[in-house]
């Protein structure tokens, strides 16, 4: 075998391997996920107290594959912690949490979650402000995607593809030279998202993903995570009314680290206990 091959090997063993991975630690980290009885996500009585405090208290939560999920819920009642609890930044005291019918996400680290297909995004975009809107998307692809770009050319045509789908998805095909620093609130906003989604993320977390966008953009937003659902699940967290409306997903309320009420939007507004704890404020 010669020089070249013997590094694309090496390179090519780096690359997470398929369905049978246990890392050193017994941890399992590429298991293949598995969505053949339709949930994505499954939170299943998970508490999470702080100094004694409760911000999680026997959560209890089901995401189907390919669902768009609403969480709405006063200040404080958890919310993001859930999600910190997801995606591995916080452990939780009690309770399991599976992504797939296997991947228990409670013995993953943060990065082993990521690459398992679990994408987040944060309020505050994360993107790189003086390279190119394209050149951000580019950065964002997987590492051993990369890797294989740079062994074999033929596939960098591919890759330019996903950035253009990519682009004209999040609305910023005209932008693609700019750098990303020059861009709205908005529109970085959705250029994380497209970073993001260049990861190719089953399931994707976003946690309160219009604020501050005008009108126009966060109803924008809307149409993209509605035509996102079914290939991706995704649960956004937002407490802005008309966009929960748009997205036209089922709802859950959060109150007090559990969940107070589910169901489609009308139904948890005129509940009683979801408008003395939130709407009706
Ligand atoms: N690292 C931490 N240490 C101590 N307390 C925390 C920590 N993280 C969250 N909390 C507390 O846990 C509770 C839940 O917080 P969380 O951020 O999950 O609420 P939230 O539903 O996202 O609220 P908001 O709508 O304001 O974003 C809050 O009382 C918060 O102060
Ligand atoms: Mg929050």
């Amino acid at each position: 075998m010669n020089a070249l091959n013997t590094t694309a090997e090496a390179l090519l063993d780096d690359r997470p391997s398929g369905s049978d991975g246990a890392d050193q630690m017994g941890h399992l980290v590429t298991g293949e996920l598995d969505l053949s009885h339709g949930v994505a996500l499954y939170l299943d009585d998970i508490t999470v107290s702080f100094d004694g405090f409760r911000a999680l208290n026997k959560l209890n939560l089901t995401i189907d594959a390919g669902e768009l999920r609403c969480i709405i819920g006063p200040n404080g009642a958890g919310k993001t912690t859930m999600m910190d609890v997801i995606t591995g930044k916080t452990r939780p005291d009690s309770g399991s949490a599976f992504f797939g019918q296997t991947m228990d996400l409670t013995r993953l680290t943060e990065p082993e979650i990521a690459h398992a297909g679990i994408g987040r995004k944060f309020q505050k975009p994360t993107i790189f402000e003086n390279h190119s809107v394209f050149e951000n998307l580019e950065l964002a692809m997987k590492t051993d995607k990369r890797v294989w770009k740079s062994l074999l050319a033929w596939l960098a045509a591919d890759e330019r593809d996903r950035i253009a789908e990519t682009l004209r998805l999040i609305r910023l095909d005209k932008e693609a030279d700019r750098p990303a620093g020059l861009l709205s609130h908005g529109q970085k906003q959705w250029l994380e998202i497209g970073m993001l989604l260049m990861q190719e993320p089953k399931l994707l977390l976003l946690d309160e993903p219009v604020a501050g966008m005008t009108d126009d953009e966060t109803m924008r937003t809307a149409e993209l995570f509605v035509s996102l659902a079914g290939k991706h699940s995704l649960v956004v967290v937002e407490h802005d009314m008309a966009f929960i409306e748009k997205l036209g997903g089922k709802v859950t309320v959060l109150h007090e680290g559990s969940v107070l009420a589910e169901g489609n939007l009308a139904t948890v507004q005129n509940d009683p206990r979801v408008i003395e704890v939130y709407l009706g404020r």
